[in-house]
């Protein structure tokens, strides 16, 4: 195979990320400029902090992955660029970026689909047998996929209303905790040991899709319940009660750990074939999750693969290397790429 050096973009949310990828010895770099502290302090991603932040350090986050990859610009053959799903805003500054790049320094330009980053994200670092399983879980999406090949995969279950980890967040803020909510909700919840304390509704939602707002809701309602939470002034009432926040936050956990393992053992079933299962994106951090379906995974007798941390949030790496196997397959984009 010839050698091919991917330059990856990713700008679609809150994280500027730069990658480069060699179709021969793998992944070589993959920088992060993060702006999750900048937008914790308004309790969640602001889009237009997100552009004008990225803007500012593209440049420099581009240049640290050259740099830390010990290649010039010069020997980069593609720019492969995050196009979308993602905030309009934020993912023209990566592709306006890339295009240029693109335009001036003569290289093959291909525009990535960011889910299609997570989806095989798991394989930069393994050999998943394929056809696989996907449980994709960020911020912005929950879904199901069944990938049949590099490239080829099929959503078979998602979200209809928010996303796992929006839940996390959402749950987070009703408790006045930090955002992100998810790393915190872990860490509250490993304190009690994971325990099941106020057994929250597993959801009545039928088949492979998923349904996070009305667990929100009824978390929202136990509170009330409780004494812990205020409706006419939205006002969370324990605030200095840790243990209470403790209690939610390992309920809510497991409850997760539940009905992700609910959907899967449905789709193991209507998906015979299924060789193996990823389990990526940011909630995919989550080590308690990664224990739970590991051990569901173990009796089911198929193997579970995840990313490391890095390359489960949003980064370039992914970005890098879907753009090395479709550049492998000449599947180049246009200096008019779109980001609809
Ligand atoms: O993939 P990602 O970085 O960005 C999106 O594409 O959304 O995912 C961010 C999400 C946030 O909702 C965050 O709360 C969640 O991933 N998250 C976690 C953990 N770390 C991040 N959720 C549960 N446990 C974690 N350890
Ligand atoms: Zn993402």
């Amino acid at each position: 195979m010839k050698r091919h050096l991917i330059l990856g973009i990713e700008s679609s949310c809150d994280e500027t990320g730069a990658a480069v990828y060699d179709s021969v010895n793998g992944l070589l770099s993959n920088e992060l400029y993060s702006q999750v502290d900048l937008h914790a302090w308004h309790g969640g991603v602001i889009p237009e902090l997100a552009s004008r932040l990225h803007m500012e350090k593209i440049g420099i986050i581009v240049q640290t992955s050259l740099d830390k990859a010990g290649v010039t610009l010069q020997d980069i053959d593609t720019v492969a660029v995050t196009s979308k799903p993602g905030l309009p805003g934020a993912l023209m500054i990566g592709v306006s970026f890339a295009k240029a790049l693109a335009f001036a320094q003569n290289k093959k330009l291909i525009g990535v689909n960011h889910l299609e980053g997570h989806v095989f994200s798991a394989c930069i670092e393994h050999t998943i047998p394929f056809p696989f399983l996907c449980l994709t879980v960020s911020g912005g999406h929950s879904s199901l996929y069944l990938v049949t090949d590099y490239g080829q995969y099929q959503s078979i279950g998602h979200t209809i209303d928010d996303a796992a980890g929006e839940a996390f967040d959402k749950i987070a803020k009703l408790m006045n905790l930090p955002y992100p909510g998810g790393p915190v909700i872990e860490k509250l919840a490993e304190q009690v040991n994971f325990q099941d304390f106020f057994n929250y509704t597993r959801g009545a939602m039928a088949g492979l899709n998923f349904s996070f707002s009305g667990l929100k809701t009824a978390i929202l309602y136990d509170m009330v319940k409780r004494g812990a939470y205020d409706l006419a002034t939205k006002t969370f009432l324990k605030p200095d009660d840790i243990e209470f926040q403790q209690q939610v936050a390992s309920s809510l956990l497991v409850c997760m750990g539940d009905i992700f393992e609910k959907k899967l053992a449905l789709a193991l079933k209507e998906y015979p074939e299924i060789q193996a299962i990823s389990f990526v994106g940011g909630v995919a951090c989550n080590k308690y999750l990664r224990r739970k379906l590991q051990t569901f995974c173990e009796k089911k007798k198929i193997q579970l693969f995840y990313p490391s941390g890095k390359l489960c949030t949003d980064n370039a790496g992914m970005i890098a290397f879907v753009g090395a196997y479709k550049a492998q397959q000449d599947q180049y984009s246009e200096l008019d790429l779109s980001i609809f």
